[in-house]
């Protein structure tokens, strides 16, 4: 079967945030560089009753939101308008998967994208309406949002299930993390500059840390979040996959699979965590009432209103090791939490010091380190030592960063993450999508946390809003004579 030249995309949970505030936006910056037209319509599905018009009228203002000004335009916003349409559907119904077929039927041979913005339980119940109303032929394709299950075991059944509609080459797990520019960088920056590939392994390197840190709270999502945590939501997916493409081998070319192949290695190189060691290795903490940017904000329970939520962790930090030839000896630290000091998402590569120092008065206590910024401004900074000028009879050391990516602050190329996603999905290109076995190595490592802590009954420890965590987390590192890096 040829492929079609047009696509349609089918929005499951289309009137959902997600969709809203991230591929809505998304799809009009692509229409707006021309980049949309083999899409020629964009179906959202709901089960809150609404007519395309109603439907056009509330991405419109969810745009007037969401999207900073400079990149409205009425003109390709009317041509972008033109290609939304609304559709009711229960997901549970299978007469409203009849009826969506009806809507959806081209004169034109069209390839179908199904992309499921909803909770991954219904997964199973979509995909096999899907098929039975005839809507998924070779070409379709099914967009997965994570998290993908609770577990390794729900999430191996939705695969199954999903497979059984959709081929593996045809299934895009999304984590919106792998579209971001700087994350894409990483690949560049290891294996196109001859200068870090010598150094990039245990021998040089001390350590490795990978932090997400987010202001917000949970907001609207607590029912989700309480259900769900920081391990789920952030670690096994987000932090998993940074990791994985600071630790992989060099891959030996681009393909997918190839890329693919190589971090599934790291995440089975991943030394369990466990009932011996969860209490050393990691730290569960849980926002308290605090202030953030000096304004006072409520705590975790008192925002969800879930009493029972005292056991759902808003932030981790773990010390996890990677056991293979390249990294023993160099831990990976890792931490993400809510309602932190700030915004900012970044990873760094501290080397080790050199073993003698020949400077008086070198402060020996500032190694190299490389710091890869995701967010929110995107670039990446040597840190090294230089010489205070001055006269001095006797040389000073000062550290200085070195800026290292002029190009990354071009406004005009900014890419969100799911814009760069969708034009894969499109191209049908999966590199930057994770491999069922993939997601299921990194459920695997995390199974055995949340088991771990389940069986110690290790609670989230408390932490003021504004912070870094609980005291616990900074001591992490501590615990080697090593610290996270704070700017
Ligand atoms: C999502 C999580 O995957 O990522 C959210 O479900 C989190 O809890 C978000 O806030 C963070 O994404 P970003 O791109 O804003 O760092």
């Amino acid at each position: 079967m040829s492929i079609p030249h047009y696509t349609q995309l089918v929005i499951f949970g289309g009137t959902g945030d997600l969709s809203l505030r991230k591929l809505q936006p998304a799809l009009y910056k692509l229409q707006r560089e021309g980049l949309l037209d083999k899409v020629s319509a964009i179906y959202a599905l709901g089960r809150s009753a609404s007519s395309d018009a109603e439907y056009r009228q509330l991405v419109f203002d969810k745009m007037q939101e969401y999207l900073p000004k400079h990149f409205w335009d009425q003109q390709h916003w009317q041509n972008f308008a033109a290609k939304l349409h609304f559709v009711h559907l229960d997901v549970e119904d299978p007469g409203d998967y009849a009826r969506l077929a009806e809507a959806t039927k081209r004169e034109v041979p069209h390839r179908n994208v199904f992309y499921l913005a909803t909770s991954s339980t219904l997964y199973t119940p979509i995909c096999r309406n899907l098929n039975s109303s005839g809507m998924v032929d070779a070409n379709a394709a099914v967009v997965l949002e994570k998290p993908l299950g609770h577990d390794l075991k729900s999430c191996a059944a939705i695969n199954s299930e999903v497979q059984r509609v959709f081929p593996e080459q045809n299934i895009f797990r999304i984590d919106h993390y792998l579209g971001k520019e700087t994350v894409q960088n990483l690949l560049v920056l290891r294996f196109g500059n001859a200068l870090f590939g010598p150094l990039w392994n245990s021998q040089h390197i001390d350590n490795i840390q990978i932090t997400v840190a987010e202001d917000i709270g949970v907001g609207g999502r607590g029912d989700f979040y309480a259900k769900t945590g920081a391990l789920r939501d952030m670690v096994q997916n987000h932090l998993l996959q940074l990791l994985c493409l600071v630790a992989m081998e060099p891959p030996a070319n681009l393909q997918p699979n190839t890329i693919r192949d190589e971090k599934v290695k790291v995440l089975r190189a991943l030394r369990p965590i466990g009932a011996d060691n969860a209490k050393a290795k990691t730290v569960r903490g849980q926002y308290q009432a605090g202030a953030i940017h000096g304004k006072p904000v409520a705590g975790f329970l008192e925002e969800t209103g879930f009493e029972s939520s005292d056991n759902t962790e808003t932030f981790v930090a773990i010390e996890a090791e990677v056991h293979n030839w390249r990294w023993e000896g160099t831990p990976f630290y890792l931490r993400t939490g809510k309602r932190l000091t700030r915004r900012f998402s970044e990873i760094v590569v501290e080397f080790k010091k050199h073993p003698f120092s020949l400077f008086e008065g070198d402060p020996n206590d500032l190694s190299n380190k490389l710091v890869i910024r995701l967010q929110p401004e995107e670039n990446i900074t040597l840190y090294k030592l230089n010489k205070k000028p001055g006269l001095s009879r006797q040389l000073k050391l000062e550290q200085v960063e070195l800026n290292l990516d002029a190009d990354l602050h071009d406004e005009t190329q900014h890419h969100e993450a799911y814009e760069r996603l969708l034009l894969d999905v499109f191209e049908g290109d999966q590199t930057l999508f994770m491999r069922r076995d993939e997601v299921e190595a990194c459920w695997q490592w995390v199974d055995g946390i949340i088991d771990a802590w389940q069986d110690a009954q290790v609670k989230p420890k408390s932490y003021v809003s504004g912070t870094m965590g609980p005291s616990a987390a900074l001591a992490l590192p501590e615990k080697s004579n090593r610290s996270w890096h704070e700017q």
